[in-house]
């Protein structure tokens, strides 16, 4: 049974009865770029530079660097196997069935649970938007109900007059059948009609994310130019006004801006030369992001104090601040509102198309039931798991908090550029017979290196703090310490293969630092994700299991 767990696909070509192939270079580049830019730079990059400050900028030199170490990694595989599952289908070919299905499984986490978070930031955004031009919803409905509820509560018990608006909302609610109406109905609406627009087809999708894509872009750009004349170098001194640990408690947020960019690896079946053009997308699109991250990092905090940056919505605060015309003033806030609802509804609709490939995918290799590997006869789109889909965002955005979906999204996420990583490390030790991949991550040999590096680390933690480091060993000092002694435990362990194997170093790097952020996004996210993987067990074992393709083989 065990050796039946770990079979492993073949490399190879994606079956006859594939998608379209119809995407470009530019339009891979486009729907990286899409899912990239959005929540992360119009919203979170403010709570980032009030804990960071100016060194925020650094923080996105990091998540550059983790992103990019994974980005390498997904490029190397991508050329390798052109197929629509990405790192599920990946981890088919490295690892095995069990651990496949277990990444389709987190992939969800990535995909449709992010677009829950995006769907509620977008519908933030919106209704801040329609708020701005007169027009004002009632809270029931733009809110989930458990929200809603939570704040009458909050009224009713504390008497806090910020919760009286949800108590009187929670009052006002019209019922149906003694049920009160309360839901999110943009955040609905707008699920409804991305999910309309992915079943409809690849092509109709890749025009409306070209446009999106360029409008947001654009926008990023003149904002970057007109700060620019306003940034005061002063505002950077002190740089790390929080120090060192300050600056590495924004990486969270920070890394969430970065998430997407391999959301264009599950449309391989649809690109026209999917091994040239999806290594140089990734590459491209996450290169573009961080330019375009780091600039506006840079006049962010050259033009307004930190302090002042913990905002939701710190580009159009920018504007605030600046010495121009009220009536200036007023066209930058609208346009960057406009350009927030623009940029967070291209993010929506390529994880929505991301997701559906997926399970498409699984499908086809017997893990999920064959209609969702169905293909539409006139759209030629994955229509019945495009359709799944919308109703696994649409229906939980009706309980659904944003914080929560947001750190599972991360975590979900970081697990996949772990595994995609490390698969790309274990396959530069052990490449199979015909392994020929058309982009390769540079092989840097560890054996010597990494335990240098590790040492260099210790040895500087140890100059900043060496009170920390001695805490870190003595086991009496109890319970804060635990997460970072798992990570010295990982770090030994990878020492230890770096040592026996002489790993390349990259894809070693690459499967570590993902594993560092999940480690401080803390224990309760842990024990959700336990808890999700093992839903996914039982999921397995009471179906894939049963009907995968490969074991009938
Ligand atoms: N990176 C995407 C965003 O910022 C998920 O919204």
């Amino acid at each position: 049974m065990i050796r039946q767990l770990f079979r492993r696909k073949g490399i190879t070509d994606p079956s006859e009865r594939g998608l379209r192939r119809v995407l470009s270079l530019w339009d891979l580049t486009a729907i990286g770029v899409a899912a990239v830019i959005g929540a992360g730079i119009f919203s979170t990059v403010g709570e980032a530079t009030l804990k960071a400050g100016p060194s925020v900028v650094l923080v996105f030199v990091i998540g550059a660097f983790v992103a990019g170490l994974s980005a390498l990694s997904y490029a190397e595989m991508a050329s390798v196997v052109p197929q629509a599952g990405s790192a599920y289908t990946y981890t088919y070919v490295i690892f095995g069935e069990l651990l496949a299905w277990l990444m389709g499984w987190f992939l969800i986490l990535e995909y449709a649970v992010g677009n829950i978070a995006v769907a509620i930031s977008w519908s933030g955004y919106f209704v801040a938007l329609l708020r701005s031009m007169g027009i004002d919803m009632p809270l029931y409905l733009v809110q989930d109900p458990l929200s809603l509820w939570r704040a009458a509560q909050d009224y009713l018990q504390s008497h806090n007059p910020a919760s009286y608006p949800a108590y009187q909302a929670w009052q006002a609610a019209p019922t149906l059948f003694g049920i009160p109406l309360i839901l999110n109905l943009p955040a609905l609406l707008i699920v409804v009609f991305i999910t309309a627009l992915a079943y409809v087809g690849i092509r109709e999708s890749r025009l409306a994310n070209n446009i999106f894509v360029a409008l947001k872009v654009l926008t990023i750009l003149f904002i970057l130019v007109v700060g620019a004349f306003f940034v005061d170098p002063d505002r950077w001194t002190p740089f790390m006004p929080n120090g060192f640990s300050g600056m590495m408690r924004a990486v969270g947020a920070v890394f969430f801006a970065y998430i997407g960019f391999d959301a264009l690896s599950t449309t391989a079946e649809e690109a026209r030369y999917p091994r040239r053009d999806l290594p140089l997308a990734m590459l491209l699109s996450l290169t573009i992001c961080t330019l375009l991250y780091v600039g506006i990092a840079l006049v962010l905090t050259g033009t307004v104090s930190y302090q002042e940056l913990g905002v939701a919505d710190p580009l159009a605060y920018l504007f605030t601040k600046l010495p121009i015309s009220v009536g200036f003033r007023r066209a930058l806030e609208g346009m960057v509102a406009v350009s927030a609802v623009i940029a967070m509804a291209s993010v929506l609709l390529v994880f929505q198309i991301g997701q559906p490939r997926i399970w498409f995918a699984m499908s086809r290799d017997g893990l999920l039931p064959p209609a969702l590997g169905k293909v539409h006869p006139r759209f030629g789109t994955p229509h019945v798991a495009t359709l799944l889909t919308g109703a696994v965002v649409a229906i939980p955005l009706f309980f659904s908090s944003l914080s929560t979906v947001v750190d599972m999204t991360s975590m979900g996420t970081l697990m996949a550029f772990a595994m995609v990583s490390a698969g790309v490390a274990y396959l530069h030790y052990a490449p199979p017979p015909n392994y020929n991949p058309r982009f390769r991550v540079p092989y840097i040999p560890s054996r010597w290196l990494f335990p240098i590096m590790v040492l260099a680390g210790l040895l500087w933690a140890w100059s900043l703090n060496p009170l920390a480091i001695q805490h870190l060993v003595d086991f009496s000092q109890g319970g804060t310490l635990w997460h970072y002694r798992i990570l010295l435990l990982f770090v030994l362990i990878a020492t230890y293969l770096a040592i026996r194997y002489n790993l390349s170093l990259l894809p070693l790097l690459g499967t570590l630092s993902p594993l560092y952020l999940i480690i401080e996004l803390g224990q309760e996210n842990w024990i959700r994700l336990l808890l999700w993987l093992s839903a996914g067990l039982v999921f397995y074992f009471v179906y894939g299991y049963r009907h995968s393709h490969l074991r009938a083989g």
